[in-house]
């Protein structure tokens, strides 16, 4: 089966009055997934997109809605992304109170669930949670905004993460988000992830499209460890 890296591209680092556009702009660029990065100005210190956000794009746009929950009470806002349409839900381990029963739930309302764990938490917080999760989301910068320098401490942990997740023979993606480019791109991708979330790499250059398909000629060139299968 040939490997093929998810590409993910998050809207917040587009032009927020054009964000139908940034939804075009992304399936011209061959993009797998949409990346909805949702922050309540709590859990991190910025503000974005809501429910009625996430129903517009789902309008413009077939690709599924990958939403990244950056919230305080993320079992409040799970059947409403749910409703506008989110293919995807991934929470935050340091704010779900009860990660098994709020990632359950995120399944039982027709989504798949994701985990996500900022820079500094361990990944022994999925020790007891890897049935629950289709997906882990490894922060690569600290959340709440789109444009920060990748923190390179954190491959380690992607490696520790795919090493269990191989020994374990888990089936779901293991992401990457935050100063995602070229090179940090080959760099997470020699230590295991397979999706990839990008925002100033792709919205903030002349043409997102092509960034997009450059960043996948840069996951796909040459020593064939492109990892994961057809996209989900
Ligand atoms: C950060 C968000 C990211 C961000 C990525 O809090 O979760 O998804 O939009 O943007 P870049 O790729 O510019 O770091
Ligand atoms: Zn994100």
């Amino acid at each position: 089966m040939a490997l093929r890296a998810v590409l993910a591209p998050s809207v917040i680092a587009a032009d927020w009055a054009s964000l139908g556009e940034a939804a075009r702009l992304a399936e011209a660029g061959g993009a797998d997934w949409l990346h909805l990065d949702v922050m309540d100005g709590h859990f991190v210190p910025n503000l974005t997109l809501g429910p009625d956000a996430c129903r517009a794009l789902r309008r413009a746009s077939r690709l599924p809605l990958d939403v990244h929950l950056m919230v305080a009470r993320p079992d409040e806002w799970l059947a409403p992304f749910a409703e506008a349409g989110a293919g995807r839900l991934t929470v935050h381990a340091e704010a779900a109170r009860h990660a098994g029963r709020t990632l359950a739930r995120a399944r039982a309302l027709g989504c798949e669930a994701g985990l996500a764990l900022n820079p500094e938490t361990s990944e022994t917080a999925l020790e007891y949670l890897w049935e629950a999760v289709d997906l882990v989301l490894v922060m690569t910068v600290s959340p709440g905004f789109a444009g920060q320098p990748f923190l390179r401490g954190v491959l380690a942990k992607v490696e520790r993460l795919r090493a269990r997740a191989d020994r374990l023979g888990w089936p779901g993606r293991l992401a990457v988000d935050g100063g995602i480019d070229h090179d940090t791109a080959r760099l997470c991708r020699d230590a295991g992830a397979d999706t990839f979330v990008a925002g100033a790499s792709v919205y903030r250059q002349a043409d997102p499209a092509a960034a997009i398909r450059s960043l996948r000629e840069a996951l796909e060139d040459g020593d064939g460890k492109a990892r994961g299968g057809a996209p989900a």
